[in-house]
Parts: C-alpha cells; structure tokens; sequence
C-alpha cells in the first residue's frame, strides 16, 4: 500500500529550527554537561540533529517504553521496554522527543525519571499537537507547534514505515 504524503514541514525549515534549538540549549546550560535522552525509535533523528548543534559536552543515551492499553488509546501508564544504560543521578537530563500527543508517554516518563534524583530534567521536543493533550506535560523547548494530523518522516512513522523521510509529511489517506 502505498500512501499519498504532502510536505509539512520541509526539510531545511526543520533543521533550521533544530539548529536553533540546540543555540539555545548550549546557551541555557553554558559548561554543564547535558545528559541527553532519546525516547526510540521515533526520536533517534531529531536527537542526532539536535545533538550535533550543542556545544554544551553531551552525552546520549537511549530507551524505550510503551503504553499499555489497547489499540491507538493510550493508558497513561508507560512500560518500559528498554532501560537507560546509564544512571541519571546528579545529571542534568534533556529528554528528546518526537512529538507530543495525549501527553501520556512523556508525563509518566518524567515521573519515572524524576524518581532517580537527576540534578535538572528538562523536555525538547520536535513537534507538539496540543489540541489533544490528556495529560500535562511542561515542554521546555518546542521545535513547531501543529494541527491535529497524522505526521510522518524525521524518525515519525505510520506503520513502522516513512521514519527516513528527511522532512515531516501529513499521510493524506491513513485509513484506505
Ligand atoms: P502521547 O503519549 O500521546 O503523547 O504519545 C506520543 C507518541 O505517539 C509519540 O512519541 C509518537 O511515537 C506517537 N505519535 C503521536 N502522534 C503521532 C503522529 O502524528 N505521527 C506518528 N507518531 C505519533
Ligand atoms: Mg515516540
């Protein structure tokens, strides 16, 4: 099946804004080391391309969580499939997202982490669809703020597929 992806945002205003977002980063923690997070698989792009425009010393590390709930609902309680390999304690924590939805995964997220005695955590995130926000989650750096659509690409996918479009699409027809 192939699906028809119109350009939402295209792939030099992205990495613009992501270059932006890392100058204001370095600045906001200066010489202090930044304990960056990804959340996989979705945020693996933009925290490589975040990464690369911080001139704070960074370090990276990886994990992954899923709702439980059925289907497309999430319940707000988040498993975690794979743990960080590096303790958090004492650390200043930027966690990378790619995109805040309900809200759910990030807000559980944070609580889990904040439990670990990191020194800061903060939250950057590519993209944010805030119409349809359940839980409260405190954002500390936004890449864009977009409508309530289906968005592919830059490590998005729909079905696992589209993750390595280099820009952000809308998937036009998700349902045929
Ligand atoms: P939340 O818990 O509802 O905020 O879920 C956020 C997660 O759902 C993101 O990290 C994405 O993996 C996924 N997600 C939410 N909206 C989209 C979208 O438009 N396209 C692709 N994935 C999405
Ligand atoms: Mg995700």
């Amino acid at each position: 099946m192939e699906y028809k992806i119109s350009t939402l945002i295209p792939e030099e205003q992205l990495k613009s804004r992501i270059a932006e977002l890392g100058a204001e980063i370095s600045k906001d923690y200066g010489d202090e080391e930044v304990s960056m997070i990804c959340v996989l698989k979705g945020a693996v792009f933009f925290m490589c391309e975040l990464a690369q425009n911080i001139t704070c010393p960074v370090t990276m590390d990886f994990m992954s969580v899923s709702s439980y709930g059925s289907g497309t609902k999430s319940s707000g309680v988040v498993k975690i499939l794979k743990d960080l390999d590096q303790s958090i304690e004492g650390k200043n924590v930027l966690i990378a997202e790619d995109i805040v939805d309900s809200g759910n995964t990030l807000h559980y997220l944070v609580e889990i982490l904040k439990k670990r005695n990191p020194k800061s955590i903060r939250i950057c995130a590519m993209l944010d669809k805030p119409e349809r926000r359940a839980a409260p989650v405190d954002t500390d750096y936004t890449g864009f703020v977009i409508p309530d659509k289906f968005v592919v690409g830059f490590g998005l996918d729909y079905a696992q597929r589209y993750r390595n479009l280099p820009y952000i699409g809308v998937v036009e027809n998700p349902d045929d």
